[in-house]
């Protein structure tokens, strides 16, 4: 199972926590999701949903994610500044992985700013690849690069025609 660095503890979003949610993701997004988009988000079939906490109880990160068909496209994911670079992400982006092996899946997708080199980086670590490019996709016409992470091979390649 992915393992969450100590002395961290996660779970699945309940309707009380957005209010810190929307905060955090305020915080470190320039275009923030409103608290109603993960209201419209929490309880629904076809999610895989995790909010990591700090031993003081303050929401540390989360991970938002939906399933497209046989894909799990990652909605969000983010860490509060004090908490990055623990690996936060990266134990919340492995459960996603996991879960994606466990629906049998056939890989995780997301998009993420040309200009957010860190989070880039984090994702090629993690086994994603570039696939493609959504020119203007941000409020502030930036491009967004979306990146893949296969879990398993698809019938085409187990057929050998691709
Ligand atoms: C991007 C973001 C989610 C990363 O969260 P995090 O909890 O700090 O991530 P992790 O600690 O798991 O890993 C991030 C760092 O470790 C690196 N990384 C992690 N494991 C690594 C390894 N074993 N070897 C090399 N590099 C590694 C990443 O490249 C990155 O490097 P840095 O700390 O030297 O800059 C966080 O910076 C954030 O919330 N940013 C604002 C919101 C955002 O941009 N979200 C993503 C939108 S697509």
């Amino acid at each position: 199972m992915a393992a969450l660095p100590e002395p961290f503890v996660w779970r699945e979003p309940h309707f009380s926590d957005l209010p810190a949610v929307a905060e955090l993701e305020a915080l470190v997004f320039p275009d923030p999701w409103p608290q109603a988009l993960f209201a419209s988000e929490v309880g629904q079939p076809e999610r895989f949903q995790r909010l990591v906490f700090a031993p003081n109880g303050e929401l540390a990160a989360y991970l938002f994610a939906c399933w497209q068909v046989d894909e799990l496209h990652i909605l969000k994911v983010a860490t509060h500044p004090r908490y990055q670079g623990m690996g936060l992400a990266t134990a919340l982006l492995n459960a996603a992985q996991e879960e994606a092996e466990r629906r049998r899946g056939i890989g995780l997708t997301l998009e993420v700013r040309v200009s957010n080199q860190r989070a880039i980086n984090l994702y090629r670590y993690l086994g994603y690849r570039i696939i493609g490019r959504r020119p203007r996709y941000y409020q502030n016409g930036e491009d967004a690069l979306v990146m893949y992470r296969q879990v398993r091979p698809t019938i085409f390649q187990k057929l050998g025609l691709r």
